[in-house]
């Protein structure tokens, strides 16, 4: 999908559609300035079908009004925004988000003029940035396995009535580059487990360091390699899965030398079946989704090298999937972690925080000042939140905040649970430092949680439980159904 910036006014700009933002009212919906630039005689139809069709401008409403007579202008779309007084900038990213949708194989191009400040709480630079991730966001399609339609048009063009800036481009600029970004991590996760291994994984990391061998560092642990540092924990997981697992490290450091390296640590689990304590068939059928805080990581560090934050970063994943097999793990064996602590297996379907105690200790051990990680972690985090909604813990409150506003900013939706530290007798096991399944199954979240601040020590932490957002059952505003790359924005937004 291309942006261009346009100097015609809006009415001299040829393309299937002009789009028009507007509020919803009591009475009539309230059109944003971008009307104003259509002729009378046009004005005063698309006034009348307005009323026609009883078009309200709720969030995501469309009316399409087609011109009858020759004119550059064959269409005029209307797109609500909702109540102006309830109107937040995620608003115009979401009904963008449904316009991008709906018109995704119907029109080829769309001129609009961008909202200015009067109309809504933001710069116009902003705002244009918003709508980019609008319609890339709502583009988004996963048709790698579906026959080609080749008759349909295709939406790639989007036309913005405005003079040349640079903080406009800037910031249209940006905002392609997260979405290119998220949707790496889209497609990671909706990727088959047959494809999206942990070697698939593992050989996009060593791709995305190629691109920039300066500034961005990869070193990918086999079996072997992983055994001989320690890595018992993971391992134990791998042990049942033929396909080799990888332990991936990445790691990206500025130009000018920077004491602070923040190390984000993703969930790898290329495939959930739950291990000996094998899951349902209902309860495994998604369970490709199960390396969505990886495809977290992967999607970041694919578009680091245009964002150029000032601090390292790394990037860690220990990936393999979870299966049964003669040689899985079963419950009462104990594995010892990276930083030395022992791990009581009580359950192998709560392997994701098994292989995060090595990736958690890897972080630590190779001089992270702050770690941040996503996981998939718990069902009881979708219990306690429901799918739209992140679950967040942190030992500081700082980066807590930080990651809430991040966050907020890409319209990305988290809440913070407690570490609440009476809860930590909780994962205590009969014969070893830790059992990996609490004694109750209530605040699974928070048990999990407090599992993985196990393998920190005292840095700043955060962990972000994705369970639910990272993948939906259905289309949402801003992603069809599958993966949604939920996640990947507001760490962009914290790297900036
Ligand atoms: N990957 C799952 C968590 C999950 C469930 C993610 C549903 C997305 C949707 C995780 O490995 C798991 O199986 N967790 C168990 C933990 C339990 C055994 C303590 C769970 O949540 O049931
Ligand atoms: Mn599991
Ligand atoms: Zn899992």
């Amino acid at each position: 999908m291309q942006f261009e910036l346009s100097v015609n006014p809006l009415d001299q700009i040829s393309g299937d559609a002009i789009l028009i933002f507007a509020y919803q009212t009591e009475r009539h919906p309230k059109l944003f300035s971008g009307f104003n630039k259509l002729s009378i005689k046009l004005q005063s139809d698309l006034t009348k079908a307005i009323e026609t069709a009883r078009f309200t401008a709720k969030r995501g409403e469309t009316l399409d009004f087609y011109v009858q007579r020759d004119s550059l202008v064959k269409s005029v779309i209307v797109l609500g925004l909702g109540k102006k007084e309830e109107f937040v900038v995620d608003d115009l990213r979401r009904a963008v988000g449904v316009l991008s949708q709906k018109k995704r194989d119907k029109l080829a191009s769309i001129a609009l003029e961008l909202p200015g400040e009067s109309e809504i709480p933001t710069s116009k630079e902003e705002a244009a940035g918003i709508i980019v991730e609008g319609f890339m966001l709502g583009g988004y399609e996963f048709d790698r396995y579906k026959a080609k339609d080749k008759d349909n048009k295709i939406l790639s063009t989007i036309i913005i009535s405005e003079k040349n800036s640079d903080l406009v481009k800037n910031s249209i600029k940006k905002a392609e580059i997260y979405c290119r970004a998220t949707f790496l991590a889209r497609d990671l996760v909706n990727e088959q487990a047959a494809v999206a291994t942990p070697t698939y994984l593992a050989d996009l990391a060593v791709g995305i360091a190629k691109k920039d061998p300066k500034h961005i560092f990869c070193k990918v642990l086999d079996r072997k390699e992983a055994e001989r540092s320690g890595m018992e924990a993971f391992l134990g997981v791998a042990r049942a899965s033929d396909t080799e697992p990888k332990f991936i490290h990445l790691e990206y450091r500025p130009d000018k030398k920077s004491k602070r390296k923040l190390a984000l640590v993703g969930k790898g689990i290329t495939f959930d079946s739950g291990g000996i304590n094998v899951k349902t068939g209902d309860g495994m059928i998604d369970m490709k989704m199960d390396m969505s805080g990886a495809a977290i990581v992967l999607g970041v560090f694919s578009v680091i090298s245009g964002i150029k934050p000032d601090f390292s970063v790394m990037g860690i994943i220990a990936a393999t999937p979870n299966m049964v097999s003669g040689n899985s793990l079963v419950p009462g064996d104990v594995v010892r972690a990276l930083n030395g602590k022992t791990i009581e297996i009580l359950n192998t379907d709560a392997e994701g925080r098994v292989t995060m105690a090595d990736s958690l200790s890897f972080a630590v051990k190779n001089g992270a000042s702050e770690v941040i990680d996503f996981a998939t972690l718990t069902g009881a985090c979708m219990v306690a939140l429901g799918t739209d909604i992140a679950g967040l813990f942190s030992n500081n409150r700082e980066l807590a905040e930080r990651i809430k506003r991040a966050a907020f900013d890409a319209g990305e939706k988290v809440w913070e649970l407690p570490l609440e530290k009476d809860y930590r007798e909780l994962n205590k096991s009969e014969v070893a430092d830790i059992a990996n399944i609490p004694n109750t199954r209530y605040g699974g979240a928070i048990t999990a949680a407090l599992f993985l601040q196990e393998f920190v020590k005292d840095l700043p932490w955060a962990h972000l439980d994705i369970a639910g957002p990272a993948f939906s059952a259905k289309a949402t505003d801003l992603s069809p159904k599958g993966g949604t790359g939920h996640g990947v924005r507001t760490v962009l937004n914290l790297l900036i």
